[in-house]
C-alpha cells in the first residue's frame, strides 16, 4: 500500500501545506492518513498546536469518524460495502463469510497482519452489489472466492515488486 513510516518532519510539512484551508482540521488528518496509512498519535499534538486547538479537540475528531485509523493497517484493507444496494446484494453474508475466514472483524487485522477490514458506505458501484475496495482496486459481484482470489494477487505482487 506505501505508506510512510511516522516522520514528525513529514508531518509538519503536510500540516503547514494544508493549514490554509477553511476547516483544516479534516484535510489535515486526512492527508497525514495517506502518507502514513493511520493518523499518528505522534501527530495530534502537532496538529492541535497548528490550528490551535487542544488535543482533545483533534483526538475527538480522530475518534468521530470512523475513516481515520488510529493504528497501522494491515498490508492490504479491504473495505466492504455496508450500504442499502448492497445489502439487498447479500453483504451482510459476504461480511460474515469474511469474518471468519480471516479471523477478523471490522476495524480489525488479521494476526498474519495481511488483512484489515473495514466498513465503507457505498463505493459508488451499487449495481455490482456486493461491492468492495481492495487496497484502491473497486471490486464488483463479490464473494468470498472473489476476495481470496484478488487478495492472493496482491500479495504475489508485493513479493514481487
Ligand atoms: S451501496 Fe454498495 S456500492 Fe453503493
Amino acid at each position: 500500500m506505501g505508506v510512510m513510516p511516522w516522520s514528525a518532519a513529514r508531518a509538519a510539512e503536510l500540516i503547514e501545506q494544508h493549514r490554509p484551508q477553511a476547516g483544516a482540521c479534516l484535510p489535515i488528518l486526512h492527508a497525514l492518513q495517506e502518507e502514513f496509512g493511520h493518523v499518528p498519535a505522534e501527530a495530534v499534538p502537532l496538529v492541535a498546536q497548528a490550528l490551535n486547538l487542544s488535543r482533545a479537540e483533534v483526538h475527538g475528531v480522530v475518534s468521530f469518524y470512523h475513516d481515520f485509523r488510529k493504528t497501522a493497517p494491515g498490508r492490504h484493507v479491504l473495505k466492504l460495502c455496508r450500504a442499502e444496494a448492497c445489502q439487498a446484494m447479500g453483504a451482510d453474508a459476504l461480511a460474515a463469510q469474511v469474518k471468519a475466514r480471516f479471523g477478523v472483524d471490522f476495524h480489525d487485522t488479521s494476526a498474519d497482519g495481511k488483512l484489515t477490514l473495514e466498513p465503507v458506505f457505498c463505493l459508488g458501484n451499487c449495481a455490482c452489489g456486493p461491492a468492495a475496495m481492495l487496497d484502491e482496486r473497486i471490486l464488483g459481484r463479490v464473494d468470498l472466492t472473489k476476495v481470496e482470489f484478488h487478495l492472493a494477487r496482491h500479495l504475489a505482487d508485493e513479493r514481487q515488486s
